[in-house]
């Protein structure tokens, strides 16, 4: 509920010109430093996945830090779990999508077989910025012949408007 977003978001440290000037930082660490705090955030995740209608099929979390919380997502809604990584850390037959972000360019990849055609991926990340992460992330997930049910994040910086970039529905907890 709202006093327990409202507390969480207090837990949230920032950093301004960081990792690079102009940019604001936000830090999600201190929550998992503080069980009570972790749970609650992972309590409140998971109540928005099991909202989605028709139900996630698969959840694909973001490297790095959408790793930290997919996985708790998908183990509640027992789901498999699917990591997208950044270019070179995955073996095998890979799908692969270049895109560009709030401070930099990268190529995000997928295991060829690892999302099923047909199914319902949420994708997971902590943070939306200008959603260049997500967005590469949706085309993934339409190359694996899959859909994606939502983006789910913990943090959406509102002014850099990456919502309106992205065709799949936003799910935010704390607005920024
Ligand atoms: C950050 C953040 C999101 C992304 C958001 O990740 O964790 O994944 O940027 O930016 P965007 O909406 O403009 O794409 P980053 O790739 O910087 O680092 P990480 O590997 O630590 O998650
Ligand atoms: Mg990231």
């Amino acid at each position: 509920d709202h006093d327990k977003i409202a507390r969480i978001k207090e837990q949230l440290k920032s950093y301004p010109d960081y990792p690079k000037k102009g940019i604001l930082f936000w830090d999600i660490f201190p929550i998992l430093q503080q069980p009570e705090y972790f749970r609650m955030l992972k309590d409140a995740l998971v109540v928005e996945a099991k909202k989605i209608s028709p139900p996630v099929e698969c959840v694909a979390g973001l490297e790095a830090r959408g790793f930290l919380f997919g996985p708790l997502i998908s183990l509640e809604l027992n789901v498999p779990f699917v990591p997208i990584r950044k270019k070179g850390k995955l073996p095998g037959n890979l799908l692969s999508v270049c895109y560009s972000k709030e401070y930099g360019q990268d190529v995000l990849e997928v295991q060829e077989n690892a999302i099923k055609p047909g199914k319902r991926v949420l994708l997971v990340d902590d943070l939306l910025a200008t959603g260049g992460s997500l967005l590469a992330s949706y085309h993934l997930v339409k190359k694996a012949g899959a859909q994606v049910a939502a983006s789910l994040v913990i943090i959406e910086l509102e002014p850099l408007k990456g919502r309106d970039t992205l065709p799949t529905d936003v799910i935010s907890l704390i607005k920024l």
